[in-house]
């Protein structure tokens, strides 16, 4: 369980899947993934990632404002194996109700500290469609810096349904440049 400024990370529980069947359910939230999810596929996503930190000791976070709302969506790291061995993804999904406070941006910033430091990863990337400009901004605003030439076709989307969903822009962010602009920060000349 971690504390950022204005959020509780932490692992799921059961409250925390209706309010998720509700957002994997929101045409919005689910505009640039392949179609909207069904209460189980949705149950079933919460036991692969609690499974996954039973297993690793890492994910994604139920995120929760406290005092405020107990579950506003996901923000965590995920295995990106499916497009390079050992590959590790930065990935987000909040309620709409919840876009445009930054809440996305202030947990990926410490799922990159905890990637780097706790877990000790050399490299953490993030992908998604050119035309998911609200998820792009937040890979900038965390320091992510696109590499287009790793931009590449997305093997798990289903090229006849989403033709649309299958090209992915590729952003990447080694260990060594994330500790180098914070050893920067904390000693500016
Ligand atoms: C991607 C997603 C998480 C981004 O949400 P978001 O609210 O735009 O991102 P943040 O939480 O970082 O908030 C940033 C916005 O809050 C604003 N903001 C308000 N208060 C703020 C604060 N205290 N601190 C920082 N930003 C703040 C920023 O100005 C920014 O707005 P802007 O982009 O219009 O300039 C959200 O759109 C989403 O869940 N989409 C659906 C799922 C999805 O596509 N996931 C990614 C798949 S690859």
């Amino acid at each position: 369980m971690i504390r950022t400024d204005r959020l509780l990370l932490r692992r799921w529980t059961d409250a925390d899947r209706p309010p998720f069947a509700a957002m994997n359910a929101d045409p919005r939230v689910m505009e640039h993934l392949q179609g909207l999810m069904s209460p189980e596929a949705s149950g079933a996503f919460v036991d692969r990632i609690e499974r996954h930190w039973d297993e690793h000791g890492w994910g994604l976070w139920a995120v929760e404002v406290p005092d405020v709302v107990p579950f506003v969506g996901y923000v965590g790291l995920w295995p990106a194996d499916y497009v390079a061995d050992g590959m590790v993804e930065v990935g987000w999904r909040l309620a709409s109700g919840q876009w445009g406070k930054g809440y996305a941006t202030e947990a990926a910033r410490e799922a990159l500290r905890f990637g780097f430091d706790e877990v000790g990863f050399d490299e953490i990337v993030s992908f998604t469609v050119p035309q998911n400009v609200r998820s792009r901004r937040v890979m900038e605003r965390i320091g992510l810096v696109r590499d287009a030439p790793g931009d590449f076709d997305h093997p798990r989307v289903d090229p006849v349904a989403y033709p649309h969903l299958v090209p992915h822009v590729f952003y990447r962010l080694p260990r060594a440049v994330w500790i180098a602009r914070r050893e920067s920060r904390a000693f500016p000349e």
